[in-house]
């Protein structure tokens, strides 16, 4: 594995050591060991069934809900190890917030959308104050002109790309220090992506943000960490710009030339 020696790790908000993952006796995390910034938008590329989700699920405890996922090695978030036995998972599932692949609205109304998280955990004591955390949510995630006359209906009844922005302000809400993301555009259009990846720029800098895709070219232009991943294993990890235009890694340099993948 080759890990750049340029980069600045003083400010690491998630490091993961030695982490294996198996679904049964299969091996689909193979040592894997990287420092994710909370400045940075970190990028996770490689060819399909390389483990990106997989990964990108361990930094959440999403795999716990796996049925024979098994996770080892060392996650710890401000230097506190999530896999202990103490650690309350709802409350990391807040602090580490996910957007996943296809836009996925609670069947209940925008309002209740945004304001689901903070009331689970606590974080209104009034009325107007939900109603402050839902408009601000929104407004961050770039949605709130759109649906401020309509809170009341359905998230379901949004445009697919709205529905990807009232997820990320459903995370936004319960205020995170870390957003990761499964391939958030692939099933937007052109024009709704451009939107998100606009949003993802805009949030960077408040959230630690891991971004998984299979577009070298958002790739390039939303992170500044990129690690590229292949059969399990994390091949290089760098700066965005020595992975696209200076790769160490044979492998590396394959996929984002497009050679296989
Ligand atoms: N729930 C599961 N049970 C068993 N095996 C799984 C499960 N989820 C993933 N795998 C296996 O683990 C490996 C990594 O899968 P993963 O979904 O993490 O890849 P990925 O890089 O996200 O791929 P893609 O780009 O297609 O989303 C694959 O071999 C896959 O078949
Ligand atoms: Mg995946």
């Amino acid at each position: 594995m080759t890990t750049h020696d340029n980069l600045d790790s003083v400010d690491a908000k998630i490091t993961a050591r030695n982490v294996f993952v198996y679904y049964g006796d299969k091996r689909a995390i193979d040592d894997v060991s990287i420092d994710i910034s909370a400045k940075y938008v970190t990028a996770f590329i490689g060819p399909s069934g390389c483990g990106k989700s997989t990964f990108l699920r361990t930094l959440n405890r999403m795999n716990d809900t796996i049925a024979g996922a098994r996770v080892e090695g060392d996650i710890a978030l401000d230097g506190v190890d999530i896999y202990k036995s103490s650690m309350d998972v709802v409350q990391l599932r807040a602090r580490v917030g996910m957007v996943f692949q296809k836009p996925n609205p609670f069947p209940k109304s925008i309002f209740e959308n945004v304001a689901y998280g903070p009331r689970i955990h606590g974080l209104a004591a009034s009325k107007s104050e939900m109603d402050e955390i839902v408009e601000r949510s929104l407004r961050r995630a770039g949605l709130w002109d759109e649906v401020k006359d309509r809170l009341a209906d359905s998230g379901t009844a949004l445009s697919g790309g709205q529905q990807q922005r009232l997820c990320i302000a459903r995370a936004i809400a319960v205020d995170p220090e870390v957003i990761l993301m499964d391939e958030p555009c692939s099933a937007l259009d052109p024009i709704a992506t451009a939107r998100i990846e606009e949003l993802i720029d805009e949030l960077r800098g408040n959230y630690a943000i891991v971004i998984v895709t299979h577009s070298m070219q958002q790739a390039a232009r939303v992170s500044q960490r990129t690690a590229f991943f292949h059969l399990g294993r994390m091949v290089e990890y760098g700066k965005t710009s020595d992975i696209f235009t200076n790769p160490r890694e044979e492998r590396t340099k394959d996929y984002i030339t497009g050679r296989y993948g």
